[in-house]
């Protein structure tokens, strides 16, 4: 008896890291920037519509291996992804991930994708949507201290959204700096490599540390912060793995994403356990101000939460229509009989 191909059911679409660079290329990157921020924004804005949960994590004395699931009652979705600050003195990257979109009703796959470039967008749109909403208005400037992978998607996502213009970079290796600078080149953006973290954040409005590193680190110190500073902290995301100085938290408002994960994962891992933060959706929902004047230090402490890559998947879905950026992948078994799963695997054999 001959093998019947696989059937429509069983095809679940793939995006490769090929098809989503050129995905990314189609949509051109700071309009999928623009877009992406304002697609995590709506899905902030119906925050309690999701489930939600501290990322399942597995650590290990180099890294760690992080699940992230969420659903908001017809889709859900998964992410994997690991962070090996080490990684990349082995020719690996820190962050790697990938992950899914399924169809509650039914179970099954829709989606499966690369996110490891996804990552660094959805990060980057975030951390535009927070200063959006917390920077002084009008800021141009901004610093960047880590200039590793996520460096440059930071940097268009503040200038697409938020309209900076200058960017600052610092990184303990320059190769790192000279590597982003090169890339920005043609950007539109002034972009200035810096020798030491203060000459980064000298006039710059914003500061983000995207830094990678297995400890509590000091990457910004109390008396580096001057008043009205909008501080976006993503490289403290892990137990023992923080960039500010506690001082720092007792001067600023505090904004995160889920404060469950946040408390455990976050700048806030420093502070005691009812350390005052806003949760970000409240603030996009128009429950909770944002920034209130002008002198007022804001941090995002940012670790990455599940609903922003459930709106990443999403967008990559509704992005993909009218394009063959995909390949079918056939990973859902679909025997003629759906209770004869085993009689399909006979039939192979014949
Ligand atoms: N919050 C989130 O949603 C989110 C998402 C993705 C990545 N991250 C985190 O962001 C960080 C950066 O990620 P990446 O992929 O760019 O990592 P990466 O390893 O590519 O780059 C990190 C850079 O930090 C530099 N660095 C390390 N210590 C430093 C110090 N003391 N001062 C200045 N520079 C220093 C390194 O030289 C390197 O260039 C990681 O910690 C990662 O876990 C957070």
């Amino acid at each position: 008896m001959s093998f019947s191909p696989p059937s429509d059911k069983a095809m679940v679409p793939f995006v490769s890291v090929e098809n989503m660079m050129h995905l990314i290329h189609h949509v051109g990157i700071e309009k999928f920037l623009c877009e992406l921020t304002d697609v995590i924004e709506d899905d902030f804005r119906r925050w309690e519509s999701f489930d939600k949960t501290p990322r399942i994590a597995s650590h290990s004395r180099q890294g760690v291996i992080e699940l992230m699931p969420t659903s908001d009652g017809a889709v859900y979705s998964f992410k994997y992804v690991n962070g090996h600050p080490r990684n990349t003195i082995e020719g690996l990257q820190t962050v790697t991930a990938f992950g899914l979109l399924a169809e509650v009703s039914t179970g099954y796959p829709v989606l499966i994708s690369e996110m490891t470039m996804l990552t660094a967008l959805r990060t980057a749109a975030t951390s535009a949507m927070a200063a959006r909403n917390l920077a002084p208005s009008g800021a141009r400037t901004m610093a960047i201290i880590g200039n590793g992978a996520q460096a440059e998607f930071q940097a268009l996502a503040m200038k697409a959204v938020c309209g900076i213009e200058t960017i600052k970079l610092y990184d303990i290796d320059p190769r790192a700096t000279e590597k982003t600078r090169r890339n920005l080149a043609g950007s539109g953006l002034e972009v200035i490599g810096c020798c030491s973290p203060q000459a980064a954040i000298e006039r710059a409005e914003i500061i983000t540390t995207c830094t990678a590193d297995k400890q509590f680190a000091t990457i910004l110190t109390d008396n580096m912060i001057g008043a009205g500073i909008h501080i976006n902290a993503i490289g403290g995301d892990c137990p023992g793995k923080t960039e500010l100085h506690r001082d720092i938290l007792l001067r600023s408002d505090t904004f995160v994403e889920f404060a469950p994960q946040t408390r455990i994962e976050g700048e806030i891992q420093q502070m005691p356990a009812d350390f005052p933060v806003t949760e970000l959706w409240r603030v996009v929902s128009g429950e909770a101000a944002g920034r209130c004047n002008p002198q007022q230090i804001t941090l995002f402490d940012s670790v990455g939460f599940a609903i922003e890559d459930f709106s990443a998947l999403r967008f990559v879905r509704a992005r993909l229509a009218g394009t063959d950026l995909c390949q079918n992948l056939d990973i859902i078994a679909d025997p003629d009989d759906p209770r004869d799963l085993f009689g399909m695997l006979q039939r192979c054999r014949q």
